[in-house]
């Protein structure tokens, strides 16, 4: 764990929680030795990978995005409302910040502490945030939301309000899901707010044209990973002999997302070589669809309870505002 001091005062300080490289290395092998080969979604999210997803949000097939900022738009004023003083914002996988601006504006909040894995992406953000943001103070945090980690200690005395827009809460196994809501409790403490974006189920034509645009975006963002191993792990990863593949399975109730060897091959791993049949799947990310019920009960064996949620005209999306009890 290191602070880097040139970068820390009392309104603007970087922690560094960023897993080490050699743990990176044995999840990856693990991943790819089961026997339906695997990698954490969390390997999307290097710069390019965070850049397009940002492209990924403005296509005309996904409409997660504009859903849920339409839902905050409506609804701002009666989060704030909901909420009490003094409250810090903890953005987990914070990304571009560019949801958040809106949130900033209306909250009017102490503190705000953006938590991603795209330490320079975080940082520079971050940074950005401050020139327009100059009353608020900003505390970064480079982690990987999935483990446990302590918010800086800059922000104990004040309220906390979890923020995780997007739906990413769906790229988890459901059980898995439960087990990150646990860990956000630990985190938040009892009596923490949690604002949480939830994509719904709906026709299976329009949940599959959002995962596989025409313009191939999804596709190079899904792609983007194996570059991202091949440059951070040293890997060999031939991207013309991998392809895009996604699904809605209806009976889990989540996209599924692939990439699918086009021919048999080989990959070198940091010493170890990985085989793949031709048409075989390296599953790369699902994508839970949640009714609002179904949410709702999830969230309660977490131990929060639903203070309100709001959704769209067409139940496309649902937002919740959770409290830790
Ligand atoms: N949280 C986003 C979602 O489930 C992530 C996402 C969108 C995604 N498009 C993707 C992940 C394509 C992998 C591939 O909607």
């Amino acid at each position: 764990m290191t602070t880097s001091s040139s970068l820390s005062n009392e309104q603007f300080a970087f922690l560094d929680l960023k897993p080490e490289v050699g743990v990176i290395v044995d999840e990856v092998h693990r991943g790819l030795s089961l026997e339906a080969k695997a990698i954490s979604p969390k390997f999307f999210y290097d710069e390019r990978g965070s850049e397009l997803f940002d492209a990924i949000t403005e296509l005309p097939e996904y409409y997660v995005t504009r859903t849920e900022m339409a839902l905050f738009e409506a609804h701002m004023e009666e989060i704030a409302a909901a909420l009490e003083e003094n409250i810090c914002v903890i953005e987990y996988g914070s990304g571009s910040t560019k949801k958040i601006r809106r949130l900033l504006d209306v909250l009017k909040p102490e503190a705000y502490v953006p938590v991603d894995i795209s330490g320079d992406y975080l940082l520079s953000n971050a940074q950005a945030l401050l020139d327009d943001f100059p009353a608020l103070k900003i505390f970064p945090v480079c982690a990987d939301i999935t483990q446990s980690f302590d918010l800086p200690v800059q922000v104990n005395e004040l309220r906390p309000l979890g923020f995780y827009p997007g739906s990413s809460i769906g790229n988890f196994e459901p059980a898995q899901a439960v087990d990150f809501l646990r860990r956000v409790h630990v985190t938040l403490g009892q009596g923490g707010y949690f604002l949480v974006g939830v994509d719904a189920k709906k026709d299976i034509s329009i949940l599959e044209a959002a995962y596989d645009d025409a313009a191939g975006v999804t596709a190079q963002f899904n792609l983007n990973t194996l570059v991202h191993l091949n440059e951070k792990l040293g890997a060999d990863f031939d991207l013309d002999h991998f392809e895009h593949f996604s699904r809605y399975n209806a009976d889990q109730g989540c996209i599924q997302m692939f990439l699918k060897s086009t021919v048999a091959q080989q990959v070198n791993l940091v010493g170890k070589v990985i085989s793949f049949a031709e048409g075989e799947l390296l599953h790369t990310e699902n994508s839970y669809k949640y009714a609002k019920e179904e949410f709702i009960a999830l969230a309660q064996s977490a131990q929060f309870e639903c203070l309100k949620s709001w959704q769209d005209s067409n139940q496309w999306f649902s937002l919740f505002l959770l409290r830790a009890c």
